[in-house]
């Protein structure tokens, strides 16, 4: 099956009201590994890549590589997307090799740092979802803050500095015409999220509930959304690891928010966690070992399993064949004529 737009596949679950999990990647084997979960579990799914993965991997390798991906899985509609393009030209560089999708995050400078005005994050949005569906491609813009910083990307701080107010949401919503809409609702980057058991109110539901009340047709997108488990912390520390005691965002608030309008959420830390415990697992118990092949597949073994539970908590499961990809030369005709439309429904206050 042909890489489908990230749209259709959040149109489609907000049909089936469900969600649908974003994991990073950065080489083949962690691609493997979301496809073999989206096997497993016959999900559909959004494979991710942000500046630092393209770099990492080098564009044409992953590109290629998630071509492969879904050249060898006919039946998985898959979404090809950039994650936090900083800028105009980055997004614009992804969409001239192929993503079927872009994340333009105005929220933070060029820089990937500072946080931007709300009118530099609407002109720049704006501009790349100008670019973007006449070619039929997805944008994701963003609205608030996260905290947390990755691989230098982000604004640092704890994630309650910048909650985003559901007022410029719904302006931001209407000028820019995003297809979905990433918000931040105490939500951080990394593996250091919260430093106490959450209780059910460490994150802002309440905000994201009013969000989806005034934009009840906009695809909400939870980032920072690793649930950083206990059991993946205590692997790494077993075996040499030195992680901190730490919590992340429980699975049931993810939940609560995808009965509240979120469609995609975003996932790399337990991906990272996951397969970094193997390979030390077998590093630390089996010094002797040297092939690649002898860490990497458990390491590809361990990923999988985390996207699979992931797969079905979020309710994707089971539905990577209730509809037929369209191409996006269809989409973008969809966008031209107004069928695919771009408008936010804003309900009465
Ligand atoms: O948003 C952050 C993702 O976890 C990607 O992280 O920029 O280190 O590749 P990265
Ligand atoms: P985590 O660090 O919680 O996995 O978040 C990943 C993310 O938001 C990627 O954009
Ligand atoms: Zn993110």
């Amino acid at each position: 099956m042909p890489l489908v737009s990230m749209r259709q596949l959040l149109d489609e679950a907000a049909k089936g009201g469900y969600g649908v999990g974003a994991f990073n990647v950065n080489d083949m084997e962690q691609i493997q590994a979301i496809m073999g979960a989206a096997k497993e579990t016959n999900s559909p799914v959004i494979i991710q890549a942000s500046r630092g993965a393209r770099q990492f991997a080098q564009d044409k390798y992953l590109f290629h590589l998630i071509l492969a991906a879904a050249e060898l899985n006919p039946e998985i509609p898959i979404a090809m997307h950039q994650d936090h393009g900083n800028s105009f030209e980055t997004c614009k560089s992804a969409i001239e090799l192929g993503y079927t999708s872009v994340m333009m995050d105005g929220s933070l400078k060029e820089d990937g740092k500072t946080p931007a005005t709300f009118d530099e994050n609407v002109a720049v949005t704006k501009k790349v979802v100008d670019f973007a569906h006449p070619r039929g491609v997805t944008v994701e813009g963003e609205i608030g803050v996260l905290g947390g910083v990755e691989d230098g990307h982000g604004a640092g701080g704890s994630g309650l500095e910048h909650i985003t107010d559901p007022d410029q949401a719904v302006e931001f919503a209407e000028r820019t015409g995003v297809d979905a809409l990433a918000i931040a609702i105490g939500t951080s980057h990394g593996a250091y999220k919260f430093t106490k058991k959450p209780d059910g109110s460490v994150l802002k539901m309440d905000v994201l509930i009013k969000i989806h009340q005034r934009l009840p047709n906009t695809h909400l997108v939870m980032h920072g959304s690793s649930s950083v488990p206990k059991d993946l912390q205590d692997i790494v520390n077993e075996y040499g690891g030195k992680l901190k005691e730490t919590w992340g965002v429980p699975v049931e608030e993810i939940q609560l928010g995808i009965r509240n309008g979120v469609r995609k959420i975003n996932v790399d830390t337990d991906n990272r966690l996951a397969m970094t415990g193997a390979i030390r697992k077998v590093l630390w118990t089996q010094p002797e070992k040297f092939d690649p092949r002898d860490y990497l597949k458990p390491a590809r073994e361990a990923m999988q399993k985390v996207v699979a539970t992931r797969m079905t908590q979020f309710g994707q499961a089971g539905h990577a064949g209730d509809y037929k990809p369209v191409s996006i030369a269809v989409i973008a005709k969809g966008y031209a004529d107004g069928s695919l439309t771009t408008k936010p429904l804003v309900a009465a206050r």
